[in-house]
């Protein structure tokens, strides 16, 4: 496990054996994140970036495909983020196809799919070619419903229910807010990740090239560690389950 007082449980190379992506029988693939949504604005970007960020301090090779080629925010970012020469290094390559980004994947340990803005055509072949789907969501129903109904929808299209992961963004005061949303996500059969909070020092930070788990404040921190954390035992015991 990577982040704080955890144990590292897998080196990329024994998540890679156990989940089977060989390439010609001895080239190892990456790992696929994907993070995706039915709505725009609901914190994909947000997550990619600050998974991307864990991984990589763990000596792991990250390419985050940026899938909105419209707004190219991740991209932008980066270029921030090499410019100020912020540690880890990430790569960030905006694609108009997941075929062009799945071309790359023996170049990296772990891909991450961050999607467009709203859920297109190629949500569902993003999906597919992912090892795990995070699908991240507002508190308010409005962004809740259509984010289970996403889920719902990858489900019917044959992605399993323990590869789909469901988180809050921008949780503001109210614990009665989150408990209900929370209870929501699990009532409707997803895993719950853990959320991140509505700060401001996460929004200074993504304007200076740093991720939400890389604001000045170790409390807001360690929050987003905690989400980031649940995805990566999710994948861990996707990776064991295979290997049992
Ligand atoms: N927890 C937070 N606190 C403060 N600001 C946040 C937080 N999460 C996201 N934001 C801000 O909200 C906006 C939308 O977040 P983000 O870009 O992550 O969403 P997105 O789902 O990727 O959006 P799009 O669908 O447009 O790609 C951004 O300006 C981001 O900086
Ligand atoms: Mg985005």
């Amino acid at each position: 496990m990577f982040c704080e007082n955890k144990k590292i449980a897998y080196l990329y190379s024994e998540i890679a054996n156990s989940l089977n992506i060989y390439f010609q029988n001895t080239m190892i693939m990456a790992i696929k994140i994907a993070v995706l949504s039915q709505k725009g604005g609901v914190g994909k970007s947000t997550l990619a970036r600050a998974v991307a960020v864990e991984y990589a301090k763990h000596g792991w090779n990250v390419k985050i495909a940026d899938m909105d080629l419209k707004q190219r925010t991740v991209a932008t970012w980066n270029a921030k983020r090499l410019d100020s020469n912020y540690e880890p290094k990430l790569e960030v390559q905006s694609f108009a196809n997941v075929k062009d980004a799945l071309k790359q994947e023996k170049n990296y340990d772990l891909i991450i799919f961050d999607g467009a803005g709203q859920a297109d055509l190629q949500t569902l072949e993003i999906a597919t070619a992912s090892d795990f789907v995070i699908l991240p969501s507002g508190l308010s129903s409005d962004d809740l419903v259509p984010q289970i109904k996403l889920a719902h929808e990858l489900r019917k299209k044959g992605i399993e229910r323990r590869k789909i992961g469901l988180s809050l963004s921008r949780v503001g005061a109210s614990e009665r807010e989150l408990k209900d949303a929370q209870e929501y996500i699990e009532l409707a059969g997803y895993k719950f990740l853990g959320r991140i909070d509505e700060k401001t020092s996460i929004t200074q930070a993504h304007d200076i090239g740093r991720a939400a788990n890389e604001t000045k404040y170790e409390s807001i921190n360690k929050v987003v560690d905690e989400v980031i954390q649940n995805i990566i035992d999710s994948i861990d015991a996707l990776a064991e389950s295979v290997e049992n």
